[in-house]
């Protein structure tokens, strides 16, 4: 009976290692979480009842047991050393230059495996047999600090090695890096502000900060992530004559490797990949700091050996860096297209990355409050990895006392209006529509590229036009006349000739343009896109109801409030009109094939997977119709759930039935 539940138990903790496996280190999972959950249970339950049982690897081990008092030193088998650095693109030609002076051979042509540099906390991860028994910090170099417990709870790491063939070694030990994804930085980050608590200054520390933990409970809600690099003390098994091969070997073994990972020959090689790698950086999902290159032949890396306490066959080449510290010169607030404030940090110009910063956002006030920014402050940029540079903080050091308080504005100070802050909204907003500011957001907003697109309609433009009286809001563009804007300081009969056929050009434009181009809070272009599918002209979308929005597939109660509400304004309204009038014409969306054309559709009862707009848009996108009433012209009559009688009649007539499955079939795309 107990070998039964044995293999039973075997099954599952297998089973569920997978999943495990291609959910965290592949990112592929080929379950629903439900599911895992599912297992997961049935596996608890059964160790409950046999817990002698249960198997070091199960992954109901990973959190367990009580918190540490202190972490136990041990001692590496094999040191963990660290790397010299490369700063630029000659200091990489320099360390090839002195492998071939080592080697003797100035003709030599050496290949290297590059990768990732982690900028994350160093580890090693012991398997006896296959089973993961020990992880440890690198401490010194010689000595680390024995943190088993905290890396069991990172699923990233196997709690026993995949292995395809035979036993697995006596002992393997894979080395790594422990690092947060920037994405799952940015959000502890912000759990940890909401919960009072300090934010981590970058997510090396906050790597660090979770490793350290005596609780492992804690460790367990930090969503860290491993990558392997190389390999420890080894017994047992052959490992291959290449770092790029054995990299391939880790990963059969169950790790994540380098996302960077190629094998290139010689000094070029070095070079492109370098310069690749940098350029790629930000694309990564975790904060980079450069490559390591490392002599791909193990036989040639034991001849090169070590040099203190580097090896002389790798160098970690670095990439300039992307936090600099310059001048906090003022903070200045804009206003934006719908009256909100933001503070503007304007800073002594700085490069960072490779980029010239002089201005970023600081969001809002709250924001410099927690910041703690003044005036004359010395301050961190960052460019972060989308490239938008931020402040992070000031560098209280350097304070000399010149600093001053920034005092938010009460007023708008574009038009002196008194500001608005909603009780638990963190914008503060000026509330005057006739603010030069919102006017002048909201034409760019029109003529930009995702609304109106009218070409050569920029900020400076705007300005002049507004300045000059030519205009006072967007349905002036459409009367503007090409011999006003010849006479215009920089302007030319060319110039003004080119502005007045892109404004005449975006007369016609496709309706979700046109949705988005009004500015409507809440409403981004792929709202507007979804709302063009369902209401087939802009009239339609201006009688809706907040109900019959929310039924308008990925649209909530705030974006379908704030359309309403826009609609209820009779300026918005008096604008579209005015639009209309002036010859503004509103084409459908595009039709996505004429597959349903003649085809005449009623829909009845509830659909589960869409809502009953959006049902009917897609009918519409592919050329069919849609009507209220059954009758012996309807093609089809859809079914839903708690269906009225129109199914019934469409049963007496005669008419094609389909349920909502077979409907989805019809108009997917
Ligand atoms: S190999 C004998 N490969 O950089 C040297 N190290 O300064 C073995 N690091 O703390 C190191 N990414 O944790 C190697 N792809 C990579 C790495 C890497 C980051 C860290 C390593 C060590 C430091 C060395």
């Amino acid at each position: 009976m107990s070998s039964d539940h044995k293999s039973q138990i075997s099954a599952l903790v297998s089973e569920l290692n997978d999943h495990c496996y291609r959910y965290h280190v592949l990112g592929k999972p080929t379950i629903s979480d439900a599911e895992y959950d599912r297992r997961y249970r049935e596996l608890e339950s059964l160790e409950r009842d046999h817990p002698e049982l249960i198997r070091a690897d199960s992954p109901t081990q990973r959190v367990g047991g009580a918190p540490l008092s202190e972490f136990v030193t041990v001692k590496h088998r094999v040191p963990m050393l660290s790397l010299n650095n490369a700063m630029n693109e000659e200091e990489i030609q320099d360390f090839y230059g002195q492998l071939l002076r080592h080697l003797e051979d100035e003709s030599a042509q050496i290949d290297f495996c590059v990768e990732n540099k982690f900028d994350g906390v160093a580890i090693t991860l012991t398997y006896e047999n296959g089973v993961f028994v020990q992880g440890a910090t690198r401490g010194d170099g010689f000595n680390g600090e024995d943190i088993t417990v905290n890396l069991r709870t990172i699923r990233s790491i196997p709690l026993s090695l995949r292995w395809e063939q035979g036993k697995p070694p006596v002992l393997l030990e894979v080395r790594g890096e422990v690092l947060f994804l920037k994405t799952e930085f940015d959000a502890l980050n912000v759990a940890r502000v909401a919960a009072g608590e300090e934010p981590f200054a970058n997510p090396r520390n906050a790597a660090a900060g979770s490793l350290r933990q005596l609780d492992p409970r804690i460790t367990a809600a930090r969503p860290l992530r491993f990558f392997a690099y190389g390999f420890g003390a080894v017994e047992g098994m052959a490992i291959p004559d290449s770092q790029y091969e054995g990299l391939k070997l880790i990963e059969r073994c169950g790790f994540g490797v380098s996302p960077i990972l190629a094998k290139v020959g010689g000094e070029t090689g070095l070079l492109e990949s370098y310069r690749s790698a940098m350029a790629g950086r930000f694309a990564l999902p975790f904060e980079v700091d450069g490559v390591v290159l490392k002599v791909d032949s193990i036989a040639l890396q034991e001849r090169l050996g070590f040099r203190q306490r580097s090896p002389r066959w790798a160098i970690a080449a670095k990439f300039p860096p992307v936090e600099e510290n310059t001048k906090l010169l003022n903070i200045e607030i804009q206003v934006g297209r719908t009256g909100a404030l933001t503070p503007v940090a304007h800073l002594k110009p700085v490069r960072v990355g490779g980029v010239v910063v002089s201005r970023a956002t600081l969001h809002n006030e709250d924001e410099i409050r927690r910041k703690g920014l003044k005036i004359g402050d010395t301050v961190v940029v960052r460019r972060q990895g989308d490239v938008i540079p931020a402040v992070i903080a000031p560098v209280l050091a350097l304070r000399d006392g010149t600093e001053t308080e920034f005092i938010f504005p009460n007023s708008c100070p574009e038009c002196g209006s008194s500001i608005a802050k909603p009780e638990g909204d963190a914008v503060a907003r000026c509330p005057n529509m006739r603010c030069p500011a919102q006017i002048e957001g909201r034409i760019l907003h029109y003529a930009s590229r995702g609304g109106a697109d009218i070409e050569g309609l920029g900020d400076k433009i705007v300005e002049l036009l507004l300045n000059e009286k030519l205009i006072s809001g967007i349905a002036d563009l459409y009367e503007l006349k090409e011999a006003q804007l010849a006479t215009l300081p920089g302007f030319g009969e060319l110039s003004a000739r080119n502005l007045c056929e892109a404004i005449a050009h975006s007369k016609t434009q496709p309706l979700h343009k046109f949705i988005f181009a009004l500015g409507i809070r809440h409403v981004g272009e792929r709202t507007a896109l979804l709302l063009a599918r369902s209401y087939p002209n802009i009239e339609s979308l201006m009688r809706a109801s907040v109900e019959e929005l929310l039924e308008v597939k990925e649209i909530g109660e705030e974006t379908a409030a704030s359309i309403v509400s826009f609609f209820q304004d009779t300026e918005e309204v008096a604008l579209v009109s005015r639009l209309l009038a002036l010859g503004v014409t509103l084409t459908p969306p595009e039709q996505q094939g004429t597959a349903l054309k003649g085809k005449s559709f009623v829909i009845t009862g509830t659909l589960t997977s869409m809502g009953r707009k959006e049902a009917e848009g897609k009918v519409e996108s592919l050329g069919g119709t849609i009507s209220s009433s059954v009758s012996k012209k309807t093609s089809y009559v859809v079914v839903g759930s708690d269906p009225g009688s129109k199914a019934t009649k469409a049963r007496e007539l005669g008419v094609t039935i389909l349920d909502e499955e077979q409907f989805s079939e019809m108009v997917r795309k």
